[in-house]
């Protein structure tokens, strides 16, 4: 069978990461069953025949307009897909969408009529804020890492200065490499809207992972890769915090200063980086 990614081989190779990504995230144990998803704006890619394609799904409605995404085109997880099957095979257990003029609904165009993940209106949120705020963002990742999950069940870790400060201090690599982590929102229903807008304002706060209270965390970043390295920071630093209390101790954790040097030498940005 034909394929959108026939021909194409740099909107291949962003699908491809994806399923590299999708890998990793079933290694991890992050993605039980369906969990998780992911979407790349992949408009830049996008040619006049993609333009031409035909709908293969009805128009389906977002739930919320988002006027920066009009004509955008995106790559997402299938709802109720695994990302262990995505791994291998991205087109059958995702699909590429249009989202149409009125900037609040959307078609399926290539390759299957895959319907896309039920947290597509907090993805679609997030693209439409990234392309306002004039950053390169291109990739969003809703995942279930462990550790991270586990914090959240701590009503000591819901605070977002707490938790950052914390995993930032179990090891160097994740103030360097997460200096925009880690937001909170308190426990919404799964795909709500609710959900969505909370997400979007911790986003809006610089944020570039969110921790959703007893569920999992949303981040992003230029292409998925990147979005999935701040959250294996992030949870790597979780469970080094885990780790030492199951030894019985709290662990001591970086100081001040030293976290403040490691800022200063790598010069690490407190705003997300927008396009010059
Ligand atoms: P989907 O299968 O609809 O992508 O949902 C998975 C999930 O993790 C919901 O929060
Ligand atoms: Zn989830």
């Amino acid at each position: 069978m034909k394929s959108i990614l026939d021909g194409r081989p740099a909107l291949k190779a962003e699908v491809d990461k994806v399923a590299e990504v999708a890998g990793y995230l079933w290694q991890k144990g992050w993605a039980e069953r369906n969990g998780g998803n992911i979407t790349v704006n992949i408009t830049e890619y996008v040619d006049d025949e993609i333009k031409a394609l035909p709908a293969i799904s009805e128009v389906k409605q977002i739930g919320v307009t988002l006027p920066n995404l009009k004509g955008c085109y995106f790559y997402c997880k299938g709802t109720g897909k695994r990302m262990r099957d995505l791994a291998r095979w991205p087109m059958d257990n995702g699909s590429v969408i249009r989202i149409l003029d009125d900037c609040a609904s959307y078609v399926i165009v290539a390759d299957n009529p895959v319907q896309p993940t039920s947290e597509l209106p907090s993805h679609l949120s997030l693209h439409n804020y990234l392309i306002g705020s004039g950053t390169d963002y291109k990739a969003s990742l809703h995942t279930h890492p462990i550790e991270l999950v586990a914090m959240s069940h701590s009503p000591r870790f819901l605070n977002a200065k707490e938790i950052t400060r914390v995993l930032w201090s179990m090891i160097p690599e994740t103030l360097a490499f997460a200096p925009l982590a880690l937001g909170i929102v308190p426990y919404e229903m799964p795909s709500s809207v609710k959900l969505a807008d909370a997400t979007l304002e911790q986003v809006k706060n610089n944020y570039d992972c969110v921790l959703w209270e007893k569920h999992g965390v949303v981040a992003v970043g230029p292409d998925i890769m990147q979005a999935f390295d701040v959250v294996d920071v992030l949870n790597k630093s979780a469970n080094i915090y885990m780790c030492a209390k199951n030894m019985g101790f709290e662990p001591e954790g970086m100081t001040d200063e030293a976290m403040r040097e490691i800022q200063d030498v790598f010069c690490l940005p407190k705003v997300r980086p927008t396009k010059k």
